[in-house]
């Protein structure tokens, strides 16, 4: 059963306390509240993930997308003052960085982070310099196939969907459970688009659960089984991916597409 409060406008996503506290999903977000310094802005947010599902993180500039991705990572801005984040039975929620790094969690950003100076591969090498290891190099070469072409290659000179590519693979050669996507598509093409949108696919076949922030909405619910829109960091909707795409109110209204 899905819950649709659109139609009564903006309130605050209600869901069974008791349920996420005491029978965690995969991934459970549960009344998370984050602060830069004194702004309030994750304001309350829960959901929760299935393991292998791909979530569709959505709502317009300013939503609080990337604080939501940022504070599950457990980075330290925005500060995450109250609520429980549990990532297979693991308490994120009292864990540092590095700690919910450990435990599975990558965070791929917006800017990419590709270092410069390091071929593709020595970019890939770096991920696995201590353990836990994921995929291996050949396996990584053999999902992203222009990766080991230019493996020799200086990282930042591939075009921005190769190095879209080599940050996503980059998170793969490490040991996790969960990747968080902050706004993968950005700048690149429709071809491209739909040619990570594959990968991502193969992906989350092999066992990886995926939250995608997107302001390709339309592209992001295409790919994700189920959706969940912000509002002024609140939780505005939660469901399936498609019953968005399906419902032009919904999308005016907090989408703008
Ligand atoms: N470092 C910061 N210090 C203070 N406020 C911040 C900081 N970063 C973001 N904010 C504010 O938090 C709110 C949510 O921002 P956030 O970047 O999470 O939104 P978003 O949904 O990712 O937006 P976009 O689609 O533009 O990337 C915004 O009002 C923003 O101005
Ligand atoms: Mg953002």
């Amino acid at each position: 059963m899905t819950n649709v409060e659109h139609l009564e406008g903006p309130k605050p996503f209600s869901r069974d306390r008791n349920m996420a506290a005491t029978a965690p999903k995969y991934l459970s977000v549960w009344e998370i509240e984050a602060y830069y310094g004194e702004s309030y802005i994750v304001q309350n947010v829960s959901f929760d993930i299935h393991e292998g599902e791909i979530l569709a993180l959505l709502g317009r500039n300013g939503a609080g997308k990337t604080s939501t991705l940022r504070t599950i990572a457990r980075l330290d801005d925005p500060a995450l003052k109250h609520g429980e984040i549990w990532l297979d039975h693991q308490p994120l929620h009292e864990m540092k960085s590095h700690q919910a790094a450990a435990a599975g969690i990558a965070l791929v950003p917006e800017d990419r982070r590709i270092i410069a100076g390091l071929t593709v591969e020595e970019n890939l090498q770096l991920a696995q310099i201590a353990p836990p290891i994921g995929w291996s190099l050949e396996r990584i070469y053999e999902l992203f196939p222009r990766l080991g072409e230019r493996r020799k290659q200086e990282g930042v000179t591939l075009s921005g969907g190769e190095q879209q590519m080599l940050s996503i693979a980059r998170a793969l050669a490490r040991d996790i459970k969960v990747l968080l996507l902050d706004e993968p598509y950005e700048g690149l093409a429709p071809v491209i688009v739909q040619e990570i949108a594959k990968t991502l696919e193969i992906i989350r076949d092999q066992g990886i659960t995926t939250v995608i922030v997107e302001q390709n909405a339309v592209a992001a619910l295409k790919l994700a089984d189920r959706a969940v829109i912000l509002d002024t960091g609140t939780v505005v909707y939660d469901g399936s991916a498609q019953e968005v795409l399906d419902d032009e109110q919904l999308r005016a209204q907090y989408l703008a597409i």
